[in-house]
């Protein structure tokens, strides 16, 4: 059964991706609406309602796979353009479409007058239930037309009200925590408009009737594969109707868009489950590591890394650096990264972003032997690199100071000290990727952490014309983008991070470009409960950045065990940041034993599937599991947050097992099958205040 087919006596195409079934449809006047999204219906039959009174659209205008501003249409477009003699209104048809490869469904659309098409791309992933969908709007005309707006595409919900929208939201240093709120009527807009995904509002949203849990029930998804500007906009209209469209933002968005050219929108990805939260999230870890995350690194597991800046701030040099790097190798430790601190005039952050090489105080002879101890120790070296903004206080600026956004004549407002490097300009692209490419060829890095530490003010870039000039927010991104995709070109050994001050830069477009995440500036063991949980809602533990740092944490003041850190931090990709020199002999030994724990059981975490059994947002208790895809191993974490009264928490009953096998539980010695672990359950076996514990499980086959 192909996974597209199309019925040309009621002209309707059904997409089936696993779970999720979507059917689309040709109307009478030729616009192409959605018939549905959700579970499975084979080739549903066109269902219609004509308006009957004044005021009242017909459903085919509300359920249109691609609307655009024009004619009777009032909510939030997709396309809003502006076309030659100032025409505004555009509307589209059907003109035909094609079923490449059994892979891929293109609907072309064509203004009613004018050459304009949108080009409507799905693609489903059956093995993951999920359906990608972008638009690619082309002038094929002889004039130049403005695109207003062009957003990514809709997801159209079964009729009905009230629905559930469940989404990530925070600030930084608190990132992706789970907002959950009914929906009865109105417009729900999550968006960013500081130039980069951002800390406050995370481009996934999910949507249920109110009754899916975090393993029953059905769920919808969308995700945006955009790290710029982007906006998500839920919207009610007549007839129930909840629309959810997503792109790319239109607030102070134009596209000059001249004859010949088109514009392609990101990806938006689509995604049902009938298996609650949890089976929703799991499909799109998988898919992310099967489909999303860059090829070369994918398959290989994520190194245990150690990172310079909770530890030394920006106070590197060759001697601490080379001091701590032994204890690192000592505890298991497999790339060493340092971080911010190491360019000229850096040392603090006023000044010297911008001049990339290595500062001659701190590194008189350059990276060069710094390298060469940590490799002789058996790891590979990291650099943190920020390439997207300058200080004022740097040569770059004083002798490029028209390389940066501006509004000439007004002030340019700095964040953190800085100010963001203008990669609309081609020489300005050149430059980053030429000092980049010199960094990585002349020096033996694994690994680089790509940081992004402010927001866009005054997103002006004067030497462009008028009609270009709000295409920075797009440009900027694209540019990103371009240069990340020839860094890695040219340098595949090379991992790289994404960081924006912890996770204001995470979402599916940077994950084909960053094989991890730096997922917040908050490494509280506690906050991050929260903070991971969210996260994996949307994306793999594989790619969730977390380190172990001392206490008292900088930001919280809480000092939790060392032991509770770890856990806390193994639920991804583990990294450390602690001053090594300071810890005790115990707690030396403690570090390298549980790395070496963390290193057995790594696979689980990274390549299994995940669920989120009791969520810290419950109250005194959590625990997190992790299964292999075989199901023949399994590593729960447990968290008692806070004990009382001598209080036991009740068994934890688990998941994804084999009911039949036989599982050893490891420090119990004991073997139970999957059903008693799964029906029953296990005495979490920790009381009291933040004490933790993996409990193993290894199926006898
Ligand atoms: C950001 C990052 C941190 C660190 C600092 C360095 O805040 O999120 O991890 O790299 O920058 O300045």
């Amino acid at each position: 059964m192909p996974n597209i087919s199309f019925e040309p006596s009621q002209k309707i195409w059904s997409i089936s991706s696993g779970k999720l079934n979507y059917v689309l449809a040709i109307g009478d006047d030729l616009s192409v609406i959605n018939l549905h999204c959700g579970g499975n219906v084979g080739l549903a039959g066109f269902q219609r309602y004509e308006g009957r009174f004044p005021f009242e659209p017909s459903l085919q205008l509300l359920r249109e796979e691609y609307s655009s501003f024009g004619g009777l249409r009032f909510a939030e477009p997709c396309l809003k353009v502006e076309l030659p003699d100032g025409v505004r209104d555009c509307v589209l048809k059907y003109t035909g479409h094609e079923i490449v490869d059994s892979r891929e469904l293109i609907v072309v659309l064509k203004d009613i007058g004018y050459d304009l098409f949108a080009d409507l791309h799905y693609r489903p992933y059956p093995e993951f239930s999920v359906v990608a969908r972008w638009a690619e709007i082309r002038n094929a005309g002889s004039r130049p037309v403005t695109l207003e707006e062009a957003l990514s595409g809709a997801l159209t919900l079964p009729r009905g009200r009230p629905w559930r929208m469940t989404y990530l939201s925070g600030r930084w240093a608190g990132e992706t925590r789970v907002v959950q709120e009914e929906l009865w009527a109105g417009k729900k807009v999550l968006e960013s408009r500081r130039g980069t995904t951002s800390h406050q509002y995370n481009p996934v949203a999910f949507f249920d009737r109110g009754g899916a849990d975090e393993e029953e029930g059905e769920v919808w998804g969308c995700l945006l594969g955009w790290s710029g500007n982007w906006k998500c906009v839920a919207e009610y209209v007549e007839h129930d109707q909840l629309r959810v469209e997503m792109g790319v933002n239109d607030f102070d968005f134009r596209w000059h868009l001249a004859p010949g050219e088109s514009f392609k929108t990101p990806k938006m990805i689509l995604a049902y489950s009938d298996d609650g939260f949890g089976g929703l999230s799991r499909s799109l870890h998988r898919f992310e590591r099967q489909e999303i995350l860059p090829r070369n690194h994918a398959a290989e597991p994520r190194p245990v890394i150690f990172n310079s800046w909770e530890t030394l701030y920006f106070n590197v040099n060759e001697e601490n650096l080379k001091s701590l790097a032994e204890r690192a190798a000592e505890i298991g430790v497999e790339i060493f990264v340092v971080d911010d601190g190491w360019f000229r005039g850096r040392n603090d952050d006023h000044a010297g972003l911008g001049d990339w090489e290595p500062d001659p105080k701190k590194f008189p002879r350059g990276l060069g032997p710094v390298i060469e101890h940590v490799k002789k120790l058996g790891m590979r070296f990291g650099i943190w690199v920020e390439p997207e903004n300058v200080n004022p206080n740097s040569d770059l600026y004083r002798r490029h100071p028209d390389w940066v956004y501006n509004f000439p004549g007004r002030p340019r407002s700095e964040m953190r000290n800085q100010l963001v490097l203008n990669l609309c300009r081609s020489d300005v692209r050149e430059y980053v990727l030429g000092w980049l490419d010199r960094l990585l060829t002349e020096n033996d890095i694994g690994f680089v952490k790509w940081d992004m530490n402010r927001n866009f003010s005054e997103p002006g870039w004067p030497e462009a014309p008028g009609e270009r000039q709000r295409e920075i927010w797009v440009r900027h991104v694209q540019a990103v983008y371009e240069i990340l995709d020839e860094l890695r070109r040219r340098h595949p050994d090379v991992i790289f991070e994404g960081c924006s001050g912890g996770g204001g830069r995470v979402d599916l477009g940077a994950m084909e470009r960053f094989d991890q995440f730096w997922t917040s500036d908050n490494t509280d063991a506690l906050d991050r409960l929260f903070i991971q949980e969210g996260y994996t809602y949307a994306y793999c533990a594989k790619t969730m950045g977390a380190w172990v740092t001392g206490v008292p944490n900088f930001l919280t003041n809480r000092s939790l065990s060392l032991e509770f850190r770890f856990h806390s931090a193994m639920m991804g990709a583990l990294g450390i940041s602690i001053n090594l020199l300071e810890l005790s002999r115990r707690e030396v030994e403690e570090a390298r034993t549980l790395i070496e724990y963390y290193k057995k059981i790594r696979y689980i975490v990274q390549e299994g599937d995940l669920y989120r059994l009791v969520s810290p947002r419950t109250g005194c208790f959590a625990a997190f599991q992790f299964v292999t895809p075989d199901r023949g191993e399994s590593s729960v974490f447990v968290f008692s947050l806070r004990g009382g009264f001598g209080k036991r928490h009740p068994n934890i009953r688990l998941r994804g097992l084999e009911p039949d096998l036989l599982y050893v539980v490891e420090d119990e010695g004991r073997s139970l099958p999957g059903s008693y672990l799964m029906n029953f359950g296990v005495d979490p076996g920790v009381i009291g205040d933040f004490k933790s514990r993996i409990i193993h499980l290894t199926a006898k086959r």
